[in-house]
């Protein structure tokens, strides 16, 4: 299969020296690809700024900014069969970039943000994807109302809750915890582990999941 894979951070500029970002490392997207091409299938890795290696037999694109990322999700994800969004994309961004670096001149600061595109709520309304189309949520409270709500307003055939309050799991750490909700059936989590090995596990019930959808 054609899979379509989105890893990393995010980095909005506030000026030429600064930017926001979040503590995303890549490790989970990067482990879903090499996995994914480990099986023998034919892998796009959209990136966020990571400190990672290339992986050999992965197309990556790398990009820095929400919209960057966007962008090359849109273009890329024409014919892909599947398409899994384990990016930490920054839902706002500095409003105006300054053209030069930004004074020390008052005791406080106050920044104007805007909403940056949402990439996995455009698959389907946007980039009209029919695949198999894959999200993550990554969330500090109500993990499963919240992961359930996400995956039906962005019409995702699985949603895969991350509850990155739990310490040594999630952002930036080797280990991950997951709970899989799926449309038609009652979610259930794959316990704690290397992100290599969930990724393989993760990789195994997403195939098989996306074949049945395109058998029917
Ligand atoms: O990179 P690591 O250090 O290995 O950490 C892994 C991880 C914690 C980043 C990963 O497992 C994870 O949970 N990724 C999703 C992080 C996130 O931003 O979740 P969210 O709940 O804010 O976003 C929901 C979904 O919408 C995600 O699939 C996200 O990629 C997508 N999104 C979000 C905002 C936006 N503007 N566009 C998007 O496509």
């Amino acid at each position: 299969m054609k899979i379509l894979i989105t890893a990393g951070p995010t980095r909005e500029p506030l000026d030429p020296v600064r930017y926001l970002t979040n503590r995303s490392s890549g490790k989970m997207g990067y482990a879903l690809a090499q996995a994914a091409c480990a099986e023998g299938h034919e892998v796009t890795l959209i990136s966020g700024p990571v400190s990672l290696p290339v992986l050999e037999g992965v197309q990556r694109i790398s990009v820095e900014t929400a919209r960057q990322m966007f962008e090359a999700v849109q273009r890329e994800i024409v014919g892909k069969d599947v398409a899994i969004f384990s990016a930490a994309v920054a839902d706002y961004r500095p409003a105006l970039i300054a053209d030069q670096k930004i004074k020390k001149t008052g005791e406080t600061l106050t920044l104007i943000l805007e909403k940056t595109e949402d990439i996995l709520g455009s698959a389907r309304s946007v980039f009209g994807f029919t695949g198999y189309l894959v999200g993550f949520a990554a969330e500090t409270e109500k993990l499963l109302t919240h992961a359930q709500e996400k995956m039906r307003r962005k019409g995702c055939d699985l949603l895969i809750a991350n509850d990155v309050s739990q310490p040594g799991i999630g952002f930036d750490s080797g280990e991950n915890e997951v709970t899989l909700c799926l449309p038609d059936a009652a979610p259930f989590s794959l316990p704690r582990q290397a992100k290599t090995a969930l990724a393989r596990e993760l990789i195994a019930f997403i195939s098989q999941q996306a074949v049945l959808k395109n058998s029917t």
